[in-house]
């Protein structure tokens, strides 16, 4: 059954975290705890971190960590056989973000499967295609340009507090039809959710990111302008309007999804092209090569899994419990 998203409910299947909840048809010897994101070698180096998830570890392993337990496929072929098959490995809930459960929404278009995930794409798309972004080109050059004469005549430059965050936040304010003025508000917001590491100032920040996000979604109700979230607040699927918790779950997915990640891969490939000024030299000396540059860089140096949940087990046990 495809999930019904103007009525969003909670997954009902089991969510395992530790050791005690590891179910009983793994196999032991494919039970490991490798600290994906949080051990001491991934933070020091997570390509070797991951280099040796493939040559020391099985293609497919049952892995109990804090976060929650979850098998990791880290060969190409068995990644590429779970993203394209949504009917086994579903979106619904693989998303790590906690929601109350009483006023549960969906992050959208992430959390929707397809064939309903296309509708949803197709909102957006035209924004975020290649096409799309190309028209914010000039755009993005002004303000990148903007942020780089705050600093150009000093020679030097805390990377991540003049220009890291900045800019995808102006890019995203830009996009999405926001102020400007909300541009460090939305990095404390963003850093305080994603970075704090504490629930208690998670949760606080989640609560101001849904109060600005609901009555900005009202202002565009009422006022529409050519950005995205009065693209999504006036947008229908299956010729009905957007629920009030679809226009938000796909707002806020664009909110946690555009922010923090581009940040942490501007920061990352900065401190990379830092500490490696031979490959700046390279850049600069083959400057027609920059976008091959670009898509090498953010293949290394990008954040963020993909993750999915296994569900035609699950449903199918749950059918036959409860057809008898
Ligand atoms: C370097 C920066 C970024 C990284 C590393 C990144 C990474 C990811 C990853 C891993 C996924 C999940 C794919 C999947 O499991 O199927 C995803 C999905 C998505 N991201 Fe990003 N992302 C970045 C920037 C952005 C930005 C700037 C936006 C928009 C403002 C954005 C919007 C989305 C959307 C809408 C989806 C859902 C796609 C779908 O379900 O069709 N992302 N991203």
């Amino acid at each position: 059954m495809p999930i019904d998203a103007a009525n969003p409910k909670p997954p009902t299947y089991p969510r395992r975290v530790g050791m005690d909840q590891v179910p009983p048809h793994v196999s032991p010897d494919l039970i490991r705890s490798v600290g994906i994101t949080f051990a001491p070698d991934f933070l020091a180096n997570p390509q070797q971190f991951f280099i040796d998830l493939q040559t020391k570890q099985p293609p497919l392993f049952y892995d109990v960590g804090p976060m929650g337990n979850a098998w990791q496929a880290t060969k190409h072929a068995d990644a590429l056989h779970i993203l394209r098959h949504p009917e086994i490995f579903s979106n619904e809930g693989a998303t790590p973000f906690p929601r109350d459960p009483n006023d549960y929404f969906y992050f959208i278009p992430q959390e929707i499967d397809p064939p309903e995930h296309r509708k949803y794409r197709n909102i957006v798309d035209p924004v975020f295609s290649p096409q799309g972004v190309l028209k914010l080109e000039g755009k993005i050059r002004a303000l990148a340009n903007e942020l780089i004469d705050q600093f150009i005549d000093d020679g030097k430059v805390e990377f991540t507090e003049a220009f890291g965050r900045p800019l995808p936040v102006m890019v995203f304010l830009d996009i999405m039809g926001l102020p400007q003025s909300m541009r460090d508000t939305f990095v404390e917001w963003a850093m305080d959710l994603l970075h704090s590491n504490s629930r208690e100032i998670m949760g606080e920040a989640m609560a101001k990111i849904t109060a600005y996000l609901k009555s900005a979604i009202a202002e565009k109700k009422a006022n529409p302008d050519d950005g995205v979230v009065s693209l999504i607040a006036h947008a229908e699927v299956d010729g009905r309007p957007l629920s009030d918790k679809e226009v938000f779950g796909f707002v806020c997915f664009l909110f946690i999804g555009g922010l923090d990640t581009v940040f942490a891969t501007l920061n990352n490939v900065w401190l990379y092209l830092a500490r490696n000024p031979q490959i700046v030299e390279e850049m600069k000396a083959d400057p027609d090569n920059i976008n091959a540059q670009v898509e090498e860089l953010l293949r290394l140096w990008s954040v963020t899994f993909s993750g999915r949940v296994v569900i035609r087990g699950y449903r199918t046990a749950r059918r036959a419990a409860q057809e008898g």
